[in-house]
Protein backbone atom coordinates (compact mmCIF):
# COMPACT_ATOMS: atom_id res chain seq x y z
CA UNK A 1 0.00 0.00 0.00
CA UNK A 2 1.00 3.60 -0.50
CA UNK A 3 2.30 6.31 2.36
CA UNK A 4 -0.74 7.39 4.69
CA UNK A 5 0.47 10.56 4.80
CA UNK A 6 1.74 11.35 1.05
CA UNK A 7 0.58 8.58 -1.10
CA UNK A 8 -2.19 10.29 -3.20
CA UNK A 9 0.00 10.18 -6.56
CA UNK A 10 1.83 6.29 -5.87
CA UNK A 11 0.06 3.27 -7.00
CA UNK A 12 2.01 0.97 -4.78
CA UNK A 13 4.36 0.78 -1.11
CA UNK A 14 8.22 1.27 -1.57
CA UNK A 15 10.70 -1.76 -1.52
CA UNK A 16 11.72 -2.83 1.81
CA UNK A 17 15.02 -1.67 1.56
CA UNK A 18 13.77 1.90 0.11
CA UNK A 19 11.31 2.11 3.48
CA UNK A 20 14.75 0.92 5.16
CA UNK A 21 17.17 3.48 4.02
CA UNK A 22 14.28 6.28 3.83
CA UNK A 23 13.13 5.68 7.83
CA UNK A 24 14.51 8.28 10.30
CA UNK A 25 12.15 6.90 12.78
CA UNK A 26 14.77 4.90 14.12
CA UNK A 27 16.61 8.06 15.47
CA UNK A 28 14.60 11.10 15.10
CA UNK A 29 11.90 9.46 17.66
CA UNK A 30 14.81 11.76 20.31
CA UNK A 31 12.72 15.15 18.43
CA UNK A 32 9.36 13.85 19.83
CA UNK A 33 9.10 16.33 22.35
CA UNK A 34 10.46 19.31 20.56
CA UNK A 35 8.13 18.19 17.74
CA UNK A 36 4.78 18.54 19.82
CA UNK A 37 5.98 21.55 21.44
CA UNK A 38 6.43 23.18 17.76
CA UNK A 39 3.26 21.88 16.52
CA UNK A 40 1.42 22.91 19.36
CA UNK A 41 2.77 26.77 18.99
CA UNK A 42 1.86 26.41 15.14
CA UNK A 43 -1.76 25.31 16.07
CA UNK A 44 -1.85 27.90 18.61
CA UNK A 45 -0.67 30.73 15.90
CA UNK A 46 -3.19 29.39 12.95
CA UNK A 47 -5.91 29.52 15.43
CA UNK A 48 -5.21 32.94 16.39
CA UNK A 49 -5.11 33.98 12.79
CA UNK A 50 -8.08 32.37 11.85
CA UNK A 51 -6.26 30.54 9.55
CA UNK A 52 -7.76 27.10 11.74
CA UNK A 53 -10.94 27.40 14.18
CA UNK A 54 -10.02 27.85 18.07
CA UNK A 55 -12.19 24.07 18.15
CA UNK A 56 -9.48 22.93 16.08
CA UNK A 57 -6.97 24.37 17.65
CA UNK A 58 -8.27 22.38 21.41
CA UNK A 59 -8.62 19.45 19.75
CA UNK A 60 -5.21 19.41 18.45
CA UNK A 61 -3.56 20.56 21.60
CA UNK A 62 -5.39 18.05 23.43
CA UNK A 63 -4.42 14.97 21.15
CA UNK A 64 -0.52 16.34 21.09
CA UNK A 65 -0.55 16.33 25.31
CA UNK A 66 -2.00 12.43 25.05
CA UNK A 67 0.05 11.96 22.38
CA UNK A 68 3.46 13.56 24.43
CA UNK A 69 2.43 11.17 27.83
CA UNK A 70 2.05 7.82 25.46
CA UNK A 71 5.67 8.34 24.14
CA UNK A 72 6.58 9.29 27.89
CA UNK A 73 4.82 6.05 28.73
CA UNK A 74 6.49 3.95 26.01
CA UNK A 75 2.48 2.93 25.18
CA UNK A 76 2.85 4.71 21.68
CA UNK A 77 3.51 2.28 18.38
CA UNK A 78 6.16 4.06 16.36
CA UNK A 79 6.04 2.77 12.84
CA UNK A 80 8.46 2.73 10.62
CA UNK A 81 6.49 3.20 7.69
CA UNK A 82 5.32 6.62 8.69
CA UNK A 83 9.04 7.54 8.20
CA UNK A 84 9.69 9.81 10.55
CA UNK A 85 8.78 11.15 13.96
CA UNK A 86 7.15 13.62 12.29
CA UNK A 87 4.29 11.53 10.53
CA UNK A 88 4.23 9.37 13.31
CA UNK A 89 2.87 12.04 15.40
CA UNK A 90 0.67 13.26 12.69
CA UNK A 91 -1.53 10.17 11.88
CA UNK A 92 -1.50 9.13 15.87
CA UNK A 93 -2.76 12.75 15.75
CA UNK A 94 -5.29 12.15 13.31
CA UNK A 95 -6.58 8.70 14.54
CA UNK A 96 -7.17 10.27 18.18
CA UNK A 97 -9.48 13.48 16.99
CA UNK A 98 -10.03 12.73 13.30
CA UNK A 99 -9.90 14.94 10.11
CA UNK A 100 -9.10 18.11 12.70
CA UNK A 101 -5.31 16.37 13.30
CA UNK A 102 -5.02 17.11 9.10
CA UNK A 103 -5.08 20.92 9.81
CA UNK A 104 -2.26 20.98 11.95
CA UNK A 105 0.00 20.65 8.70
CA UNK A 106 -1.56 24.23 7.40
CA UNK A 107 1.11 26.58 6.36
CA UNK A 108 3.64 23.95 7.20
CA UNK A 109 6.24 21.87 5.58
CA UNK A 110 8.28 19.15 7.47
CA UNK A 111 10.72 20.55 6.05
CA UNK A 112 10.44 23.43 8.54
CA UNK A 113 9.10 21.79 10.80
CA UNK A 114 12.52 19.37 11.20
CA UNK A 115 14.89 22.74 11.01
CA UNK A 116 12.88 23.44 13.28
CA UNK A 117 12.80 20.49 15.74
CA UNK A 118 16.44 19.85 15.51
CA UNK A 119 17.51 23.53 16.44
CA UNK A 120 15.29 23.45 19.31
CA UNK A 121 17.27 19.77 20.24
CA UNK A 122 20.53 21.45 19.67
CA UNK A 123 19.13 24.15 21.63
CA UNK A 124 18.87 22.01 24.82
CA UNK A 125 21.95 20.53 24.15
CA UNK A 126 23.91 23.57 24.41
CA UNK A 127 22.43 24.69 27.29
CA UNK A 128 23.44 21.17 28.95
CA UNK A 129 27.10 21.70 27.54
CA UNK A 130 26.82 25.28 28.89
CA UNK A 131 25.97 24.56 32.81
CA UNK A 132 29.02 21.35 32.77
CA UNK A 133 31.68 23.86 31.20
CA UNK A 134 30.47 26.02 34.29
CA UNK A 135 30.47 22.69 36.45
CA UNK A 136 34.05 21.91 35.35
CA UNK A 137 35.55 25.67 35.55
CA UNK A 138 34.05 25.67 39.02
CA UNK A 139 35.72 22.08 39.73
CA UNK A 140 39.13 23.45 38.12
CA UNK A 141 38.78 26.78 40.32
CA UNK A 142 38.93 24.68 43.56
CA UNK A 143 41.83 23.08 43.24
CA UNK A 144 43.64 26.06 41.66
CA UNK A 145 42.92 27.60 44.92
CA UNK A 146 43.43 24.99 46.96
CA UNK A 147 47.09 24.70 45.06
CA UNK A 148 48.06 27.86 44.17
CA UNK A 149 51.36 27.65 45.96
CA UNK A 150 52.07 23.62 44.88
CA UNK A 151 54.87 23.45 42.93
CA UNK A 152 55.16 20.94 40.02
CA UNK A 153 57.34 21.00 37.14
CA UNK A 154 56.03 22.87 33.70
CA UNK A 155 56.57 20.96 30.74
CA UNK A 156 57.60 21.96 26.86
CA UNK A 157 58.21 18.94 24.64
CA UNK A 158 57.29 17.04 27.98
CA UNK A 159 60.76 17.59 29.44
CA UNK A 160 60.81 19.52 32.39
CA UNK A 161 61.31 23.09 31.41
CA UNK A 162 60.41 25.61 34.50
CA UNK A 163 58.72 24.78 38.07
CA UNK A 164 55.25 26.32 37.71
CA UNK A 165 52.46 25.48 40.07
CA UNK A 166 49.58 23.35 39.53
CA UNK A 167 47.18 26.37 40.59
CA UNK A 168 48.20 27.87 37.42
CA UNK A 169 47.89 24.97 35.36
CA UNK A 170 44.76 24.37 36.46
CA UNK A 171 43.78 27.78 35.62
CA UNK A 172 45.01 27.14 32.05
CA UNK A 173 42.46 24.69 31.93
CA UNK A 174 40.16 27.21 33.13
CA UNK A 175 41.27 29.52 30.10
CA UNK A 176 40.25 26.74 27.88
CA UNK A 177 36.83 25.08 29.18
CA UNK A 178 36.38 29.36 29.30
CA UNK A 179 37.12 29.73 25.52
CA UNK A 180 34.34 27.07 25.10
CA UNK A 181 31.75 27.98 27.17
CA UNK A 182 31.96 31.11 25.02
CA UNK A 183 31.90 29.71 22.11
CA UNK A 184 28.76 27.95 23.66
CA UNK A 185 27.38 31.29 24.03
CA UNK A 186 28.09 32.26 20.51
CA UNK A 187 26.57 29.84 18.72
CA UNK A 188 22.92 29.99 21.49
CA UNK A 189 23.31 33.63 20.00
CA UNK A 190 23.02 32.98 16.11
CA UNK A 191 20.81 30.19 16.64
CA UNK A 192 18.14 32.49 18.43
CA UNK A 193 15.91 32.52 15.16
CA UNK A 194 13.06 30.42 14.56
CA UNK A 195 12.63 28.57 11.31
CA UNK A 196 8.69 28.03 11.52
CA UNK A 197 6.94 29.30 8.61
CA UNK A 198 9.60 29.36 6.12
CA UNK A 199 7.05 26.04 4.89
CA UNK A 200 8.65 23.27 2.06
CA UNK A 201 10.90 26.75 1.28
CA UNK A 202 9.16 29.46 -0.31
CA UNK A 203 7.27 31.01 2.25
CA UNK A 204 3.19 30.31 2.20
CA UNK A 205 0.62 32.14 1.14
CA UNK A 206 -1.45 32.08 4.46
CA UNK A 207 -1.38 34.83 7.03
CA UNK A 208 0.93 33.34 9.65
CA UNK A 209 2.63 35.15 11.94
CA UNK A 210 6.20 34.18 12.61
CA UNK A 211 6.73 36.61 15.24
CA UNK A 212 4.34 35.22 17.36
CA UNK A 213 5.72 31.16 16.83
CA UNK A 214 9.11 32.59 17.12
CA UNK A 215 8.42 34.23 20.87
CA UNK A 216 6.47 31.46 21.74
CA UNK A 217 8.73 28.94 21.14
CA UNK A 218 11.79 30.70 22.70
CA UNK A 219 13.55 32.22 19.88
CA UNK A 220 13.91 36.12 19.43
CA UNK A 221 12.30 36.14 16.41
CA UNK A 222 11.75 34.57 13.15
CA UNK A 223 14.72 33.32 10.63
CA UNK A 224 14.93 36.36 7.59
CA UNK A 225 15.26 34.07 4.40
CA UNK A 226 12.95 30.68 3.48
CA UNK A 227 14.88 28.80 1.64
CA UNK A 228 17.74 29.64 3.71
CA UNK A 229 15.74 28.46 6.50
CA UNK A 230 15.19 25.09 5.56
CA UNK A 231 18.51 24.43 4.19
CA UNK A 232 20.73 26.03 6.39
CA UNK A 233 22.57 23.13 9.27
CA UNK A 234 24.97 25.53 10.68
CA UNK A 235 23.57 25.62 14.11
CA UNK A 236 24.26 21.94 14.55
CA UNK A 237 27.85 21.94 12.24
CA UNK A 238 28.27 25.13 14.99
CA UNK A 239 27.43 22.57 17.72
CA UNK A 240 29.67 20.02 16.36
CA UNK A 241 32.60 22.54 15.73
CA UNK A 242 32.16 23.85 19.52
CA UNK A 243 31.93 20.28 20.60
CA UNK A 244 34.97 18.86 18.73
CA UNK A 245 37.21 21.97 20.24
CA UNK A 246 35.96 21.08 23.36
CA UNK A 247 36.62 17.58 22.90
CA UNK A 248 40.28 18.52 22.25
CA UNK A 249 40.49 20.03 25.42
CA UNK A 250 39.08 17.05 27.39
CA UNK A 251 41.41 15.15 25.38
CA UNK A 252 45.09 16.55 26.44
CA UNK A 253 43.38 17.17 29.81
CA UNK A 254 42.74 13.44 29.72
CA UNK A 255 46.23 12.77 28.95
CA UNK A 256 47.83 14.52 31.25
CA UNK A 257 45.76 12.72 33.90
CA UNK A 258 47.16 9.53 32.42
CA UNK A 259 50.62 10.46 32.19
CA UNK A 260 50.44 11.99 35.92
CA UNK A 261 48.80 9.24 37.50
CA UNK A 262 51.84 6.37 36.29
CA UNK A 263 53.93 5.55 39.05
CA UNK A 264 56.98 7.08 36.86
CA UNK A 265 55.36 10.30 37.71
CA UNK A 266 52.95 9.66 40.76
CA UNK A 267 51.46 13.42 40.42
CA UNK A 268 48.18 12.86 41.42
CA UNK A 269 46.03 9.07 42.49
CA UNK A 270 42.96 9.07 40.63
CA UNK A 271 39.88 7.90 43.34
CA UNK A 272 38.56 4.59 43.43
CA UNK A 273 35.66 5.65 41.65
CA UNK A 274 37.19 7.24 38.55
CA UNK A 275 39.76 3.82 38.11
CA UNK A 276 39.54 0.35 37.68
CA UNK A 277 41.40 -2.63 38.53
CA UNK A 278 42.83 -5.65 36.24
CA UNK A 279 41.37 -9.21 36.36
CA UNK A 280 45.33 -10.29 35.86
CA UNK A 281 47.59 -7.90 37.72
CA UNK A 282 46.57 -7.27 41.31
CA UNK A 283 48.71 -4.20 41.48
CA UNK A 284 47.17 -2.02 38.93
CA UNK A 285 44.95 0.97 39.32
CA UNK A 286 43.62 1.96 36.06
CA UNK A 287 42.71 5.80 34.60
CA UNK A 288 39.72 4.22 32.31
CA UNK A 289 38.08 7.03 32.62
CA UNK A 290 40.39 9.25 31.26
CA UNK A 291 41.43 7.18 28.52
CA UNK A 292 37.29 6.69 27.63
CA UNK A 293 37.48 11.05 27.72
CA UNK A 294 41.08 11.05 25.17
CA UNK A 295 38.61 8.45 23.11
CA UNK A 296 35.42 9.86 22.67
CA UNK A 297 37.26 13.11 21.46
CA UNK A 298 37.50 10.45 18.29
CA UNK A 299 33.36 10.30 17.45
CA UNK A 300 33.11 13.72 18.22
CA UNK A 301 35.11 15.20 15.60
CA UNK A 302 33.97 12.56 13.68
CA UNK A 303 30.58 13.79 13.70
CA UNK A 304 31.61 17.08 12.76
CA UNK A 305 33.75 15.43 9.63
CA UNK A 306 30.56 13.35 8.94
CA UNK A 307 28.08 16.86 9.06
CA UNK A 308 30.18 18.91 7.38
CA UNK A 309 30.94 16.45 4.52
CA UNK A 310 27.38 15.64 3.89
CA UNK A 311 26.23 19.58 3.91
CA UNK A 312 29.19 20.05 1.25
CA UNK A 313 27.95 20.37 -1.92
CA UNK A 314 24.02 20.47 -1.04
CA UNK A 315 21.99 22.80 -3.40
CA UNK A 316 19.71 24.64 -1.83
CA UNK A 317 17.27 24.21 -0.27
CA UNK A 318 16.24 21.18 1.44
CA UNK A 319 17.27 17.52 0.34
CA UNK A 320 16.84 14.25 2.00
CA UNK A 321 21.10 14.31 2.56
CA UNK A 322 19.78 15.76 5.73
CA UNK A 323 18.13 13.61 7.32
CA UNK A 324 21.96 12.46 7.96
CA UNK A 325 22.57 15.49 10.21
CA UNK A 326 21.18 13.51 13.51
CA UNK A 327 22.66 10.53 14.28
CA UNK A 328 26.21 11.68 14.72
CA UNK A 329 25.52 14.81 16.18
CA UNK A 330 23.12 12.62 18.89
CA UNK A 331 25.72 10.42 19.66
CA UNK A 332 28.15 13.40 19.78
CA UNK A 333 26.03 14.98 22.16
CA UNK A 334 25.88 12.38 24.63
CA UNK A 335 29.39 11.67 24.30
CA UNK A 336 30.55 15.16 25.13
CA UNK A 337 27.91 15.26 28.03
CA UNK A 338 29.93 12.39 29.14
CA UNK A 339 33.19 13.40 29.00
CA UNK A 340 32.19 16.22 30.87
CA UNK A 341 30.63 14.95 33.71
CA UNK A 342 33.38 12.33 34.06
CA UNK A 343 35.80 14.58 33.73
CA UNK A 344 34.27 16.80 36.29
CA UNK A 345 34.19 14.02 39.00
CA UNK A 346 37.82 12.95 38.32
CA UNK A 347 39.29 16.68 38.32
CA UNK A 348 37.16 17.12 42.02
CA UNK A 349 38.17 13.84 43.15
CA UNK A 350 41.72 12.98 42.48
CA UNK A 351 44.51 13.29 45.42
CA UNK A 352 48.01 15.62 44.17
CA UNK A 353 50.89 14.04 45.62
CA UNK A 354 52.45 17.94 46.41
CA UNK A 355 56.13 16.20 47.95
CA UNK A 356 55.97 14.26 44.20
CA UNK A 357 55.61 17.39 42.11
CA UNK A 358 57.93 19.15 44.16
CA UNK A 359 60.57 16.67 43.61
CA UNK A 360 59.88 16.87 40.57
CA UNK A 361 59.63 20.54 39.78
CA UNK A 362 63.53 20.70 40.60
CA UNK A 363 64.86 17.61 38.22
CA UNK A 364 66.05 17.89 35.10
CA UNK A 365 68.02 21.73 35.90
CA UNK A 366 64.16 23.76 35.70
CA UNK A 367 66.31 26.30 37.81
CA UNK A 368 68.50 27.23 34.93
CA UNK A 369 66.67 29.75 34.05
CA UNK A 370 66.68 31.70 37.05
CA UNK A 371 70.72 31.22 36.99
CA UNK A 372 70.60 33.17 34.03
CA UNK A 373 68.29 35.84 35.16
CA UNK A 374 69.97 36.61 38.20
CA UNK A 375 73.36 36.71 35.96
CA UNK A 376 71.73 39.29 34.35
CA UNK A 377 70.28 41.50 36.84
CA UNK A 378 72.50 41.53 39.56
CA UNK A 379 75.99 41.03 37.30
CA UNK A 380 74.12 43.07 33.93
CA UNK A 381 75.17 40.24 31.49
CA UNK A 382 73.54 40.42 28.20
CA UNK A 383 71.00 37.17 28.41
CA UNK A 384 72.62 35.61 25.69
CA UNK A 385 75.99 35.30 27.56
CA UNK A 386 73.77 34.90 30.98
CA UNK A 387 72.69 32.19 28.77
CA UNK A 388 75.61 30.70 27.63
CA UNK A 389 77.25 31.04 31.33
CA UNK A 390 74.59 29.23 32.85
CA UNK A 391 74.58 25.99 30.07
CA UNK A 392 78.08 25.85 31.13
CA UNK A 393 76.80 25.75 35.03
CA UNK A 394 74.33 23.22 33.58
CA UNK A 395 77.20 20.77 31.74
CA UNK A 396 79.36 21.14 35.09
CA UNK A 397 76.62 20.02 37.60
CA UNK A 398 75.53 17.37 35.05
CA UNK A 399 78.83 15.96 34.92
CA UNK A 400 79.14 16.07 38.58
CA UNK A 401 75.45 14.70 38.96
CA UNK A 402 73.93 16.97 41.09
CA UNK A 403 71.50 20.04 40.51
CA UNK A 404 72.65 23.11 40.15
CA UNK A 405 72.23 24.58 43.88
CA UNK A 406 74.57 21.77 45.03
CA UNK A 407 77.33 23.41 42.86
CA UNK A 408 79.84 24.96 45.18
CA UNK A 409 80.56 28.67 45.24
CA UNK A 410 84.13 27.98 43.58
CA UNK A 411 82.86 25.75 41.23
CA UNK A 412 80.79 28.69 39.77
CA UNK A 413 82.86 31.29 40.11
CA UNK A 414 84.88 29.08 37.65
CA UNK A 415 82.37 29.74 35.11
CA UNK A 416 82.04 33.34 36.03
CA UNK A 417 83.85 35.07 38.74
CA UNK A 418 81.48 37.97 39.33
CA UNK A 419 78.71 35.03 40.86
CA UNK A 420 78.77 35.57 44.64
CA UNK A 421 76.57 33.39 47.44
CA UNK A 422 73.62 35.17 46.56
CA UNK A 423 72.87 33.38 43.59
CA UNK A 424 71.90 30.85 45.90
CA UNK A 425 69.10 32.24 47.35
CA UNK A 426 67.25 32.44 42.93
CA UNK A 427 68.49 28.50 42.66
CA UNK A 428 64.92 27.35 44.36
CA UNK A 429 61.89 26.19 43.04
CA UNK A 430 59.99 28.03 45.22
CA UNK A 431 61.44 30.78 44.60
CA UNK A 432 61.60 30.21 41.02
CA UNK A 433 57.63 30.53 40.94
CA UNK A 434 57.69 33.64 43.41
CA UNK A 435 59.51 35.52 41.08
CA UNK A 436 57.28 34.86 37.91
CA UNK A 437 54.98 37.92 38.70
CA UNK A 438 54.33 38.98 35.49
CA UNK A 439 50.93 39.24 34.47
CA UNK A 440 49.79 35.82 33.87
CA UNK A 441 52.46 34.17 35.43
CA UNK A 442 53.16 31.35 37.87
CA UNK A 443 53.79 33.20 40.63
CA UNK A 444 50.82 32.24 43.43
CA UNK A 445 50.10 35.89 43.35
CA UNK A 446 49.24 36.35 40.05
CA UNK A 447 47.66 33.52 39.94
CA UNK A 448 45.42 33.94 42.67
CA UNK A 449 44.23 37.60 40.83
CA UNK A 450 43.27 35.11 38.07
CA UNK A 451 41.10 32.88 40.14
CA UNK A 452 39.47 35.84 41.33
CA UNK A 453 39.33 36.99 38.19
CA UNK A 454 37.16 33.76 36.86
CA UNK A 455 35.13 33.43 39.59
CA UNK A 456 33.44 36.72 39.24
CA UNK A 457 33.70 36.45 35.36
CA UNK A 458 31.33 33.08 35.97
CA UNK A 459 29.08 34.68 38.24
CA UNK A 460 28.50 37.01 35.58
CA UNK A 461 28.20 34.27 32.90
N1 LIG B 1 12.90 13.00 8.25
C1 LIG B 1 13.21 14.16 7.47
C2 LIG B 1 14.55 14.72 7.97
O1 LIG B 1 14.98 14.32 9.00
C3 LIG B 1 12.15 15.19 7.65
C4 LIG B 1 12.01 16.15 6.49
C5 LIG B 1 11.53 15.44 5.35
N2 LIG B 1 11.09 16.31 4.33
C6 LIG B 1 10.87 15.85 3.14
N3 LIG B 1 10.46 16.68 2.27
N4 LIG B 1 11.07 14.61 2.79
O2 LIG B 1 15.17 15.53 7.32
Amino acid sequence: ASNQMWGGRFASGPAAVMEEINASIGFDRALYSQDIDGSIAHATMLAATGVISSADRDAIIDGLTTIRSEIEAGTFTFSRALEDIHLNIEARLTELIGPAGGRLHTARSRNDQVALDFRMWVRDELRRTEAALKALIGAFLGRAEEHARTVMPGFTHLQTAQPVTFGHHCMAYVEMFGRDLSRVRDALERLDECPLGAAALAGTGFPIDRQMTAEALGFSGPTRNSIDTVSDRDFALEFLSVASICATHLSRLAEEIVIWSTPQFGFVTLSDAFSTGSSIMPQKKNPDAAELVRAKTGRINGAFVALSTVMKGLPLAYSKDMQEDKEQLFDAARALDLALAAMTGMVADLKVDEKAMKKAAGAGYSIATDLADWLVRELGLPFREAHHVTGRAVALASERGVGLERLSLDDLRTIHDGITADVFSVLTVTRSVASRTSFGGTAPREVKKQIRHWRKRLEKM
